[in-house]
């Protein structure tokens, strides 16, 4: 079968697909409380768009797809779009990112799809400090999400954004609950993907300083052998059930093997999440464009591919990252 693999080697085999730039939650981190303007309703890709650019995909060797916003649950017909997802062959492999608030009346549909790995968005664990991070009240849906997740066995990684200042006394207590329960923790370096303006190049709590945290409060970490393409460093604490994960997100250590390629609500293909959109698929699309077009473009564009996360940052109109992350799926 075809692969795409880009200029400096890379195999592409997994797709990010943003299904929409809508959220139920604020996320200070990720937008603003107000003022944001979410794309008309014509500017989104429609699912049969999504469809058929995954179709064509999964015959370039596309096996994996994740699906993230905004909240993907917030998108009316997404279980549709999830169900004839699943019945393309050549995607193995299909995840979701959700921040767990209207995640929980789904799961046994999504499990008996076949989709029983989720990535679940928790900054905090006590309610006022989660109410004060997403401006809303759905702490207590999103830990029953949780619980039913484990009750389910579904593999379930947590993500969390480590937040100077706001959520890092949540570090320890969110790497405890790998005790008992075999799930991976992550924790997140805050990137200024947040939709406001505000790029800082210096960010207080990197990778190692969260790591010495961790490894101050329970001894050294036993290194756990990461995934192939995994973004996350992993870690186990003796006698755990689960691990931890660092995602040095704003650090960009893992671009040397990254195999993604991104497709935003607005129909934009990016090839590095630090990108501002390398081409308008949906533009092409709505020409009435062949399927060889597409995959053509979808070529060319993996064929000009940043080296790095760097790169992609200094390649852009604005150099700024501004964007909110539900914009561009994360
Ligand atoms: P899998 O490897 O499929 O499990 O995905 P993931 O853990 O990378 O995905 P998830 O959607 O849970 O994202 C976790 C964090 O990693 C988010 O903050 C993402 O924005 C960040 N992230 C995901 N992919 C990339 C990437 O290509 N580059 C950078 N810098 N960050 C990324
Ligand atoms: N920095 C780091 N991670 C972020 N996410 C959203 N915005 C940011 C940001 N500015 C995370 C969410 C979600 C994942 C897809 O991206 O918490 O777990
Ligand atoms: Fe919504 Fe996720 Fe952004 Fe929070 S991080 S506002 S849950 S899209």
């Amino acid at each position: 079968m075809d692969k795409i693999i880009d200029n400096h080697g890379r195999i592409i085999n997994y797709l990010r697909l943003a299904v929409t730039d809508r959220c139920n939650l604020r996320c200070f981190y990720c937008m603003p409380n107000e003022g944001i303007e979410f794309v008309d309703r014509k500017e989104l890709l429609s699912f049969e768009e999504m469809l058929r650019i995954c179709q064509i995909l999964a015959k370039k060797g596309i096996h994996k797809i994740r699906i993230t916003g905004g909240e993907p649950f917030v998108r009316k017909g997404i279980m549709d779009f999830i169900r004839s997802l699943s019945k393309i062959e050549e995607i193995k492999n299909i995840h979701i990112t959700t921040n767990g608030t209207l995640t929980r009346k789904y799961l046994d549909e999504l499990i008996e799809l076949g989709i029983n790995s989720f990535n679940l968005s928790i900054d905090s664990l006590d309610k006022d400090r989660f109410h004060q991070i997403t401006r809303r009240d759905y702490f207590s849906e999103v830990m029953l999400c949780l619980n039913e997740m484990l009750e389910k066995n579904v593999d379930v990684k947590l993500n969390c954004v480590v937040m100077n200042g706001q959520n890092t006394e949540d570090i320890i207590p969110m790497v405890s609950l790998a005790k008992e329960h075999a799930i991976a923790v992550r924790f997140i370096e805050e990137m200024p993907f947040n939709g406001n303006g505000k790029d800082e190049d210096h960010l207080l709590w990197n990778y190692k300083k969260i790591l010495n945290h961790i490894e101050n409060h329970f001894g050294d970490a036993i290194k756990l052998e990461d995934p192939a393409y995994a973004t996350s460093l992993n870690y186990k604490i003796a006698g755990f059930n689960g691990s931890f994960g660092i995602i040095p997100a704003f650090s960009r250590t893992f671009c040397g093997t990254c195999n993604r390629i991104r497709l935003t609500p607005k129909g934009m293909i990016k090839t590095c999440l630090y990108d501002d959109g390398i081409f308008n698929l949906k533009e092409l699309i709505r020409s009435g464009a062949t399927d060889e077009a597409i995959e053509l473009a979808i070529l060319e564009a993996s064929s000009n591919r940043a080296k790095d996360g760097f790169e992609a940052q200094e390649n852009r109109l604005n150099t700024k990252v501004s964007e909110s992350m539900a914009s561009i799926g994360g």
